[in-house]
């Protein structure tokens, strides 16, 4: 394998799912940014925001991807918003390979109605305005990822056994 593999993708979408399998069937061990940054901060991701802001999380984020680079090989779960910087996409990029998991907003809708964790869903309450969301970040996802994956209807281990085929 060429490089770390970032997944990618909005809240929802199954990164940690598909990051753990592809761990299991691998043995490269998984980097889960929102699960680094909660570790390092000694908060929840959504304290960080309220209390310090998306923008400090943002920069985090940030600070997290550049010390990624020359660390041993690691599958990294990203959190949904991780590619909005193109500075993030250009640091994931130099650093690896990058690979979009798509869904649609009613699946992420059935996935998170009843999750209070993720502060950008809290005000989206419903398909649309998941989708409307989704929608504005289309863009950055595409100008980020190498390759797109749908997980619509797919099991963790399934999508893992289609990316290792590629990449691993
Ligand atoms: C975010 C996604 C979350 C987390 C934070 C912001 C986003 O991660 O990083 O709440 O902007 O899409 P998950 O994609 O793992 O839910």
């Amino acid at each position: 394998m060429q490089g770390h593999l970032f997944l990618i993708g909005f809240m929802g979408a199954g990164k940690t799912a598909v990051s753990n399998a592809l761990s299991a069937m691998t043995g490269i061990p998984v980097l889960d940014t929102d699960e680094q940054i909660r570790m390092q901060e000694g908060m929840e991701i959504s304290d960080i925001f309220a209390q310090k802001g998306e923008g400090y999380f943002r920069n985090l984020e940030t600070q997290l991807l550049a010390s990624l680079q020359g660390q041993e090989l690691k599958i990294i779960s990203c959190g949904g918003g991780m590619p909005l910087r193109p500075q993030n996409a250009a640091l994931m990029q130099a650093a690896g390979n990058v690979i979009w998991l798509t869904v649609s907003p009613e699946t992420v809708f059935e996935r998170l109605q009843n999750d209070h964790s993720r502060p950008l869903l809290a005000n989206r309450r419903d398909p649309a305005a998941i989708a409307e969301l989704m929608e504005a970040r289309r863009e950055a996802y595409e100008a980020a990822c190498s390759c797109q994956i749908s997980t619509e209807g797919k099991m963790p281990e399934d999508i893992a056994a289609e990316i290792a085929a590629v990449y691993c």
